[in-house]
């Protein structure tokens, strides 16, 4: 298995709750490492940038609304298969469709509000890591 790196983002809807810690001990529990991580909160522009592929979808309005809601938190994980690790562990995209034990099942409170992002692809997640962080702000 070939090590990797895959963008993580904990939702406002987590940040709100003030269950981030819950969220990282889930990905860590699954083998991920978190090798750059920070605290922020998104302009607009921040938020359609990095949805852009999602622009013509009907949900993309209140998607840009709410991801600029709160606080974001902005992580890189590494590990063997990481992009489809971190995916397994967030499980599906409604949370009433997540497999029991994954981030979404237990977190997540609907198909909007589902606590957690991960990169979809080797390509995606070069590209939304080079918008969230500097080189010198990944320390693996
Ligand atoms: P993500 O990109 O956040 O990791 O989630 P995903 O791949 O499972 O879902 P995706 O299809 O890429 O959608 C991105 C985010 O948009 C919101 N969404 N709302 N109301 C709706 O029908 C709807 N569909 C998607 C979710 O926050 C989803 O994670
Ligand atoms: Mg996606």
């Amino acid at each position: 298995m070939a090590s990797e790196r895959t963008l993580s983002i904990i939702k406002p809807d987590a940040t709100e709750r003030n269950i981030t810690g819950r969220i990282v001990a889930k990905l860590e529990g699954a083998g991920l490492r978190v090798i750059a991580q920070k605290r922020t909160w998104w302009k607009k522009k921040d938020a359609r940038k990095f949805y852009d592929m999602h622009k013509d979808q009907s949900f993309y309005r209140d998607l840009i609304t709410f991801m600029t809601s709160g606080p974001l938190v902005l992580q890189v994980l590494e590990g063997d298969s990481a992009i489809a690790k971190n995916r397994e562990v967030m499980g599906a995209t409604n949370p009433v469709d997540a497999e029991p034990g994954t981030i979404r099942k237990e977190f997540g409170i609907n198909m909007q509000r589902n606590s957690v992002h991960g990169s979809d692809s080797i390509e995606t997640a070069k590209r939304e890591i080079a918008q969230c962080f500097k080189k010198a702000e990944i320390v693996g």
